[in-house]
């Protein structure tokens, strides 16, 4: 028999002594799906998402036969590497900190700056990036030809196609497994749903802080921010070493000065999961850097308690992570190629 006093807290009663914060919230956030669609509408299927799974986990995607996507957005742990800023090939630092791409598939366009239109024009950067993978196109196709298994496997993800091996299908079969990386059901959306035990009482003064300071304004929707483009230091610029003066952000696309230091608002989904934090990677402490937005964009200073209950609430987007069978890959041939220091 149905548990009516569950039943009553999963409608959300209107008599529920959450029910006002829980109207505001619904204004602004949305629960996470359980299944997304790429924004482009590319259908997903099995297939796709099995061979793309395949070629995540896969070092011999890079030329050095050491990293992988999994390298640097490990699933198992946020889907970053929780380094300041990324180690790649020849153990080259790169420039910015890895942004989890749990959940990415909601985020208006990708990366810190938001300089990829969508996951499937993504995928084709870090394999050919110097600093990540350093391969080309070309040794990629070549890798993925000389073993028969891949060869199937793009077959039957892309039935049909003369000739599937190629480069796009190999960022369209990326993007399909990337669409399943989602976590839905965190305990913010299972209050949202109408669960009032579902946060303490300092998470949801948390929220009624995070609503009330302004951090709304800009870390919004599904994903709690990935949409829109801002200025990192709105009203304070941030100190040299969060915000180095050499990353200038949008200015490097657009070369507009507006663009100085404007960066895609960080989703926030899983971030208590995802330290080091910003695209600098220098700050370790959510709260630090709870406060370090209070102040850059808001020109706030938080009381303490303020800020520590505002860093509880962000525990609660911790959704269920992805489980992710490591998939078992192709076994190499005599033609394919050695890899390259
Ligand atoms: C950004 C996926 C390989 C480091 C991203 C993003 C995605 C992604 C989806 C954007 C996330 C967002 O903006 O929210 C992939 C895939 C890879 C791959 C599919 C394999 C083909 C790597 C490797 C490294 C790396 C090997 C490290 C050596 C980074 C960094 C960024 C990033 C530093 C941020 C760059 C920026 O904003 O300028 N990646 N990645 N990725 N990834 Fe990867
Ligand atoms: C980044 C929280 C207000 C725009 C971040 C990050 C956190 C955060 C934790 C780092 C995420 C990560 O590294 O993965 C907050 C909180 C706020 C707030 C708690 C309210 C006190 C705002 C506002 C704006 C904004 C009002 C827009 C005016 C941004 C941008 C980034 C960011 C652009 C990326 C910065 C970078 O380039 O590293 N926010 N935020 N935030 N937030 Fe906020």
């Amino acid at each position: 028999m149905a548990n009516p006093e569950a039943t009553a807290e999963a409608a959300g009663e209107p008599d529920s002594p959450d029910a006002e914060l829980r109207a505001q919230a619904a204004e602004l956030f949305e629960d996470i799906p359980r299944a997304a669609e790429p924004p482009s509408g590319r259908p997903v299927t099995r297939a796709k998402v099995d061979l793309g799974a395949m070629l995540f986990f896969d070092p011999r995607m890079s030329v050095s036969g050491v990293f992988s996507c999994q390298s640097c957005h490990n699933i198992g742990i946020g889907g970053t590497d929780q380094l300041e800023t990324s180690i790649g090939h020849g153990w080259q630092q790169g420039p910015r900190n890895s942004p989890t791409m749990l959940n990415a598939v909601f985020n208006a366009a990708q990366f810190w700056d938001g300089r990829a239109e969508d996951l499937a024009e993504q995928a084709k950067g870090p394999v050919q990036a110097g600093v990540e993978m350093n391969n080309t196109p070309e040794n990629l196709i070549a890798t993925l030809e000389s073993m028969p298994g891949y060869v199937e496997a793009f077959k039957a993800a892309f039935p049909g196609e003369e000739n599937p091996v190629t480069f796009d299908n190999f960022a369209l079969a990326i993007e399909a497994f990337e669409t399943t990386l989602v976590t839905p059901n965190s305990r913010f959306d299972q209050w949202l749903m109408g669960m009032d035990g579902a946060m303490t009482e300092q998470e949801k003064r948390g929220l009624a802080a995070y609503m009330d300071a302004g951090c709304s304004t800009c870390h919004a929707g599904v994903n709690f921010g990935g949409q829109e483009y801002y200025p990192f230091g709105l009203v304070e610029a941030p100190d040299p070493e969060v915000r180095p003066e050499g990353d200038v952000g949008r200015y490097q696309i657009t070369q507009t000065e507006e663009d100085q230091y404007v960066f895609r608002a960080a989703p926030l989904r899983n971030v208590a999961l995802t330290a080091p934090y910003f695209h600098s990677g220098q700050v370790w402490d959510l709260e630090e850097a709870v406060r370090i937005m209070a102040n850059a964009q808001l020109g706030t200073e938080l009381a303490e308690e303020q800020a520590q209950d505002i860093t509880a609430f962000l525990g609660t987007l911790t959704g269920e992570q992805p489980q992710v069978i490591h998939p078992t890959l192709p076994v190499r041939t005599g033609s394919t190629p050695l890899p390259a220091p």
